[in-house]
This record gives structure tokens, C-alpha cells and sequence, in this order.
């Protein structure tokens, strides 16, 4: 099936036809079609506003349109047949509306593009679009995090061995644990939210460089399509893509977050750790080995991370050295920046999933703690009788050393073995070697203990019964 869309060219100042080969390699439509319901949203404000400067009249503005509304509802019916190719000399998404607008309607379609360049029409779609685009993956976000804050719930009474460098460190709240998701994962959301901020600005009106000839209302644009101001220089407006950049940079950063999270999960599921269960629903098996169940959700999360890595730093790349102001490098933009939101929210979806269902072994993460991880425990305990810190670290580290060679552990050394290695040693030693009293004597602000695990996730309540209001 073909596009039979009659071509608008730049005709006059051109004397032959761009090359086939040309109009294939110019041609973004297949991409940038995503930005159809919001080029038609602009297009509307924008006859709107050319009305407004009594450049359209009313019965023009109306014949646009409805014009607009019904191309979008035209194309929107061609994307959806299967094989379907827009004739690719009409560029893009852009340019393809206008077309069919005036093949639609005439001339009066023609008017449309009064004052206006693509290069504003583009940083205007992108825009709307991203913010969008940035409400959705905040929700997204959000979603994962109230299955981290319910799971971290379950399992406060539960022990796990804290690692530092991948060796065991000191027995934490396996709730405590499952909370450190839940703080990166907020200040990925606030990233993309800040960002938004100076993304809220309508570039409408900034022309292909120089600013509209015609004297449009900014203000009333911007209004009507829901930004809080405007953009304030028509240079700066046709050609920065900052605001894809940050979305990219933050979710970039997210991504780090989440391979992080999948790795321990990927670890934690293996036959050693045995920590965790991972559900069938988010595990593959393998087509050779009839006894594998693998991670490959985790897996795929951790994967992705590098496309999304990959597309930050593409964007970067087309934009560095570009003179001022637009450039068609600029066109590159687009791929990375849908690919990224794709990628990402597919990502949370998937990791919310996989957190929803895993089962822990909580039995299995108790029993592999190793008694050495009091050491930091008895410590403590010299120290809080006088001893400087350093001492009791070394004495401390000698008592380890006594346990490995006498093939016991701390919890096992003889009370008199204890005190003649220091005469603060008392009889009540004995009560520090219990897993939750290591964990709960952690009572400072976002420690391990149980008390500052409740303060933790009554504060992560809080941040969200704060936004519905
Ligand atoms: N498809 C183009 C892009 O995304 C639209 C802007 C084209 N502007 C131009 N002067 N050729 O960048």
C-alpha cells in the first residue's frame, strides 16, 4: 500500500528532484509519526493564534481545523494498516499533516504555515511530548515503589547479611535492605520531575531562527497548550535539545539503578546464595538444560541499561559542535529519545513485576551468616567501656583470629577467653551475639535497627500520601 499524498516541495528555488536515494535518507516519518497527536495539538493552537494576529480568518481557523482532525484521524487509521508506507517525500511527520491538509482542504491549508518554521514545530513536539512522556515514567516509578515499600514491610523481622566488596559486612533488616531501592529510586523520579520544569516552556513562535514575522501571541500559546511560560530566546528555542539530554542523562542513571538491583537479584537466585526465588512468570528456562531457570528478566534489565547508555551518549554526540542554530543532525535526536522512554518504562514494568512475586528465603539468608560479622559488634561493646576505638578494633580482630584458629566462632569463644584478652570483658558479652540486636542497636537515622526501618517507610508513606493531596 501507498502513501498517494500530493508532495509540497520547496518547489521555486529548486530546479531538479532530490535523488531517490535522497528522499529515502532524509525521510524520518517512520520515527517521528510518534509525535503526530501532538503536532496536530500545536498546528490547532497555532491556527488558533494566527487567527488571533488577524492573519486567518475565523472561517479559515475552523476550516484548519477540522481539517487537522480529521488528517490526524486519517493517518492514525493508515498507521494502523499492516505493510503500510508514507510516501516518504513529504520528510516527516511534519510536513505530511500539512500535505494532507491541503490535499484535504486547499489552499486554506496552505495558510498554516504562516510564521512558523519545523524548527520551532519539532522543539515544540518534543516538548509536549516529553512531558508527557516525564508524568507517565514518574507514575512508573511510583508503581515499583510501593511494591519495594510493601516487600520491605514483609520482611522487617527478617535478617540478611549486609556485604560490603561482596564479603559478608554485618547482619542488617532485610527490609532495611529492600528500602535502599526505594531512595535511589526516588531521586530518579525527582530528576525526571526537575527536569520537566525546564522542559515547561513553549518554543512556539521562535520561527525557523530569528523569531515569527508575525506578530503571534506567545503567551496565548503557550497557555493553551498547558506549558507555564515561554522560551526566551527564538536561538536558543530552535536549537537546544537540553531537555532530551537530561531525560536521557536521568534515565541513564535509573538504568544504573536498576542493574544494580537485578545483579543482587541475579547473585541472590543462584544454587550458592539460594536468597532468593524468582517467579516462573519472569524466568526462562533453557533449550538445552532441562534444569535451568534462569534470571532472564534481570538479565534483560541489566542488558538494556547499555542501550540507554548508548543513546545518551549518541544524543550528546550529535549535538557537540553543532553551529548555532538548528541543524539537521538534529533529526537524530529522535530515535534515542523514544527508544529510551520505551526501554525504560518497559524496565519498571518488568522489575515491578519480578519484585512482586519473588519469594526470599529468609531461613536460607540467616543460616549463611557468618558469626565473624559481630566483630564490629564487640567492638563497639570495648569501646562504649572506655576503650579508644582502635584498640578495640585490634582486640577485636585478635578475637577473630583466636576463633579461626580454634576452628569456633565468636558466639562460641569461652567467656574466660574473652576477658583475658580484655579486662572490660564481662558476663553479659554473651548478649551481643544475637543477629537483631546487632541490627536494632543501629538506632541512628536510616540505620539498620528496626526502629529507624519503621521511621524510614512511615517517611516513604508520607512522601506519597503527600502528593495525592
Ligand atoms: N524532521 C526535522 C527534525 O526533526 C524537522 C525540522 C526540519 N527543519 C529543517 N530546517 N529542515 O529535525
Amino acid at each position: 500500500m501507498a502513501d498517494t499524498t500530493p508532495k509540497p516541495l520547496w518547489g521555486g528555488r529548486f530546479s531538479e528532484d532530490p535523488s531517490q536515494g535522497m528522499v529515502e535518507f532524509g525521510a524520518s516519518i517512520d520515527v517521528d509519526i510518534e509525535l503526530l497527536r501532538v503536532d496536530i495539538l500545536g498546528s490547532i493552537v497555532w491556527a488558533e493564534a494566527l487567527e488571533k494576529a488577524g492573519i486567518l480568518s475565523v472561517r479559515e481557523r475552523r476550516k484548519i481545523v477540522s481539517g487537522l482532525k480529521e488528517v490526524q484521524k486519517s493517518m492514525e487509521t493508515d498507521i494502523a494498516k499492516p505493510g503500510y508506507v508514507f510516501d516518504r517525500s513529504t520528510e516527516d511527520v511534519h510536513m505530511t499533516v500539512e500535505a494532507r491538509l491541503t490535499a484535504l482542504i486547499g489552499e486554506t491549508g496552505a495558510k498554516l504555515h504562516t510564521g512558523r518554521s519545523r524548527n520551532d514545530q519539532v522543539a515544540l513536539d518534543e516538548r509536549l511530548y516529553l512531558l508527557g512522556a516525564l508524568d507517565s515514567l514518574g507514575d512508573s516509578i511510583r508503581m515499583l515503589q510501593e511494591s519495594i515499600v510493601a516487600c520491605a514491610e514483609n520482611h522487617a523481622d527478617d535478617i540478611v547479611p549486609s556485604y560490603t566488596h561482596l564479603q559478608q559486612a554485618q547482619p542488617v533488616r532485610l527490609g532495611h535492605y529492600i528500602m535502599s531501592w526505594f531512595w535511589m529510586l526516588e531521586r530518579d523520579r525527582e530528576r525526571f520531575l526537575d527536569s520537566r520544569k525546564r522542559a515547561d516552556k513553549c518554543p512556539l513562535g521562535s520561527g525557523a531562527v530569528a523569531g515569527s514575522g508575525f506578530a503571534v501571541d506567545r503567551e496565548f500559546i503557550a497557555e493553551k497548550l498547558g506549558f507555564s511560560g515561554v522560551t526566551e530566546n527564538s536561538m536558543d528555542a530552535t536549537s537546544d535539545r537540553d531537555y532530551l539530554v537530561e531525560t536521557l542523562s536521568a534515565a541513564s542513571i535509573l538504568m544504573m539503578h536498576l542493574s544494580r538491583i537485578c545483579e543482587d537479584l541475579i547473585i541472590w537466585s543462584s544454587a550458592e546464595f539460594g536468597f532468593v526465588k524468582l517467579s516462573d512468570r519472569y524466568s526462562t528456562g533453557s533449550s538445552m538444560m532441562p534444569q535451568k531457570k534462569n534470571p532472564d528478566s534481570l538479565e534483560l534489565i541489566r542488558g538494556k541499561t547499555g542501550r540507554v547508555y548508548g543513546n545518551l551518549m549518541a544524543l550528546l554526540t550529535v549535538m557537540k559542535g553543532l553551529p548555532f542554530s538548528y541543524c539537521r543532525d538534529m533529526q537524530e535526536d529522535k530515535e534515542p529519545f523514544f527508544d529510551t522512554l520505551k526501554t525504560v518504562s518497559d524496565c519498571l514494568l518488568i522489575l515491578n513485576g519480578v519484585v512482586r512475586t519473588m519469594v526470599f528465603n529468609t531461613a536460607r539468608m540467616e543460616a549463611a551468616i557468618d558469626r565473624s560479622m559481630f566483630a564490629t559488634d564487640l567492638a563497639d561493646y570495648l569501646t562504649r567501656k572506655g576503650m579508644p576505638f582502635r584498640k578495640a578494633h585490634e582486640t577485636a580482630g585478635k578475637l577473630v583470629r583466636w576463633a579461626q584458629e580454634n576452628e569456633t566462632t565468636l558466639d562460641r569463644i569461652p567467656t574466660e577467653v574473652y576477658k583475658k584478652h580484655s579486662e572490660l570483658f564481662e558476663d553479659d558479652i554473651g548478649k551481643i551475639f544475637d543477629l537483631r540486636v546487632s541490627a536494632d542497636c543501629r538506632t541512628v537515622t536510616g540505620g539498620a535497627g528496626m526502629d529507624a526501618l519503621h521511621k524510614q517507610i512511615m517517611q516513604a508513606k508520607r512522601i506519597r500520601a503527600k502528593e495525592d493531596v
